[in-house]
């Protein structure tokens, strides 16, 4: 994972490298990075941490450079230590890397048998080595980088600088995101658009493969077998998303709050709101004929795929497979001819989604995905693209995506239900009329977050907490324990309710919280069941639902009122809660919410 950025113009960069850096925080900040060619030599300043801590050894030891690269890290190999940080280097060259190169071991066992003297513990500092010992057999930089690319396998985007070299930089791509941006007699580059948007919106993207030469007036790209190739540029909307916590003390509170908003412009792409039905974009396959659906992701959006099989099997009575997109692909799983793949990705650029992609296509589906950034890898490599139109999300723990994914694959629930029949016209406008009613009731939810501060202060006195639904509750109970352990560090499980009796109910006592996820469908009797279990064996239920708190036939922690939705867009609505649960515990434990430990946003490695 990790962001990187490089400029090469006549001022000094430092600044504007880590300004550029900030905005890639969300790929990771363990340790932070930049070195400059100053008068011939490299020099670089790194610093364990955030980019603040890089901020602050800038202002005591600055850097003067014209041409420089810069990286954010999320730690693979090696501790997140300053020793650890890119950018990392010898007197030649110096390299920031986005990615894993696999065969590193073999590399570095081989330079340090050739007399370099490695002083990381990561894979990255073999590629340096391997530059300077092509430089030192008298290769020029840019020969020698085009040979140390053939022999790097794994993924990457690196951005490299040399000694001696003050208009000159280089950029490779394989596997992991890389955009090359044109200014005024200056070039740029970064991990993703938004990084230099501020800077030029002429931006080019590398095919996978690609490796660059950039000089400050021109762009040469050549393809992976070292042929020059044609690389359009075009215009990048990124300045557009530019953004600001507005008046909210946390990214993620800022993003929850846009739901209402952000679930309308992604209705308003799928349905046609003067009829009242659905309209999806062209899906370059008769989705009548479909004998099964595969779903592929990861983390969040696994449970948003995980919710999507419960709609499509039920509303349009198709089988869907689904599966984490790092077992699938290993699994080997036989997929049936003429089989539709989904792909659920916020970024469009996880590692394990895309690589399951392209299993999914090398074995003859035909690939959807349901993505946020249009530009992504996984956009591009997709058949038909169903967009989420949730805009930039900063806080690494998903939310507005989340339920913009929802909405997304609700509508293609629909699509594929009216094709093959299973949903007729009065059904279709039923269930888009729901769907058109769904930010009015979320708004409504976000006005006041008092029960969930309360809901909040019980939990912070715990370790441990179930959260348990049933049917399409049971991936928001997931869900919800996801979230909760991912930014309040209290360890949480999400299970099927069902499946309480089967283990968890060992766990069960009085400090145990269990969060029950139980709109008043047609499985809440039987959700109330398990109620009674945790009950009788003194645990603290906290019941989200919208049923009146006596239906639950025992004592609560706390009732958490809904308001009454329909049976299909519960699953959105009942996002809110889980989310607000998670957020207000995390403000009162005092952890980093929008950028919890060991976390990123965006993970492009396997
Ligand atoms: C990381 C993020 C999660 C996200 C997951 C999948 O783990 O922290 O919030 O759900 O990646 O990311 P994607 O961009 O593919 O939705």
């Amino acid at each position: 994972m990790c962001g990187i950025v490089g400029i090469l113009s006549t001022r000094p960069v430092a600044a504007d490298l880590v300004d550029a850096l900030r905005r890639l925080e969300y790929r990771g900040y363990d340790s932070a990075g930049i070195a400059t060619v100053e008068g011939g030599h490299l020099e670089r300043r790194r610093a364990e941490g955030k980019l603040r801590n890089l901020e602050s050894r800038l202002l005591s030891e600055p850097l003067e450079g014209n041409v420089g690269i810069g990286h954010t890290r999320w730690a693979t190999h090696g501790k997140p230590t300053e020793r650890n940080a890119h950018p990392h280097m010898t007197a030649r060259v110096s390299v920031v890397h986005n990615g894993i190169i696999e065969n590193f071991r073999e590399l570095r066992e081989e330079l340090t048998a050739a007399g370099h003297t490695f002083e990381t513990d990561t894979d990255t500092e073999s590629v340096v080595h391997l530059i300077t010992d092509e430089m030192d057999k008298g290769r020029s930089p840019v020969d020698a980088v085009k040979a140390a690319l053939s022999r790097l396998k794994g993924a990457f985007a690196l951005a490299i600088i040399f000694a001696g070299e003050d208009n000159l930089m280089m950029a490779a791509r394989l596997g992991s995101p890389l955009v090359i941006g044109h200014g005024d007699g200056e070039m740029y580059l970064g991990s993703d658009a938004i990084a230099i948007a501020p800077f030029t919106d002429t931006v080019t993207y590398l095919d996978e493969g690609d490796y660059a030469v950039l000089h400050r007036d021109r762009l040469e790209v050549f393809d992976k077998d070292g042929r020059p190739a044609v690389r359009t540029p075009v215009k990048s909307q990124a300045n557009a998303l530019l953004i600001d916590k507005g008046n909210h003390r946390h990214f993620m509170a800022k993003e929850i709050h846009e739901q209402p908003e952000v679930i309308s412009h992604t209705l308003a792409h799928y349905v046609d709101m003067a009829q009242g039905v659905i309209r999806m974009p062209e899906m370059g396959i008769d989705l009548a004929k479909i004998p099964r659906i595969t779903i592929a992701a990861c983390g969040t959006a696994f449970y948003a795929g995980l919710v999507a099989k419960y709609w499509i099997e039920r509303y349009a009575r198709v089988p869907v497979e689904i599966d984490i997109a790092s077992e699938l692909r290993y699994r080997e799983a036989p997929l049936p001819e003429g089989g539709l793949a989904v792909f659920v990705s916020q970024s469009g650029e996880t590692a394990d989604t895309l690589a399951t992609l392209r299993y999914c296509r090398e074995n003859g589906q035909h690939i959807a995905s349901v993505v946020n950034v249009r530009t992504s890898t996984i956009a591009r490599e997709s058949d038909v693209v169903l967009p989420t139109l949730a805009g930039p999300e900063i806080g690494v723990a998903s939310t507005k995506a989340f339920t913009c994914q929802l909405t997304a694959l609700a509508c293609l629930a629909i699509a594929i239900g009216r094709a093959r029949g299973a949903i007729d016209e009065t059904r279709e406008r039923e269930l888009v009329r729901e769907l058109v009613e769904v930010p009015r009731q979320i708004a409504n939810q976000l006005l006041d977050e008092t029960q969930f501060e309360t809901l909040a202060h019980l939990l912070t006195k715990t370790r441990d907490v179930l959260f348990l639904g049933r049917g399409v509750s049971f991936p928001l109970a997931m869900e919800g324990a996801l979230k909760l352990k991912e930014i309040s560090y209290l360890h949480a499980e999400g299970y099927a309710a069902g499946e309480l009796k089967h283990g968890p109910i060992a766990l069960i006592d009085e400090n145990v919280p269990v969060i029950v996820v139980a709109p008043r469908d047609s499985l809440f009797d039987k959700t109330v069941s398990n109620v009674q279990e945790v009950a009788a064996r003194g645990g603290q239920i906290m019941l989200i639902t919208d049923a009146p708190s006596e239906e639950a036939g025992c004592p609560l922690a706390a009732h958490i009122a809904m308001p009454l939705a329909h049976e299909f867009t519960n699953p959105i609505v009942y996002a809110i809660p889980i989310q607000l649960i998670a957020y207000h515990t995390a403000v009162l434990m005092g952890t980093d919410v929008d950028q919890p430990r060991n976390l990123a946003k965006s993970v492009t490695v396997e």
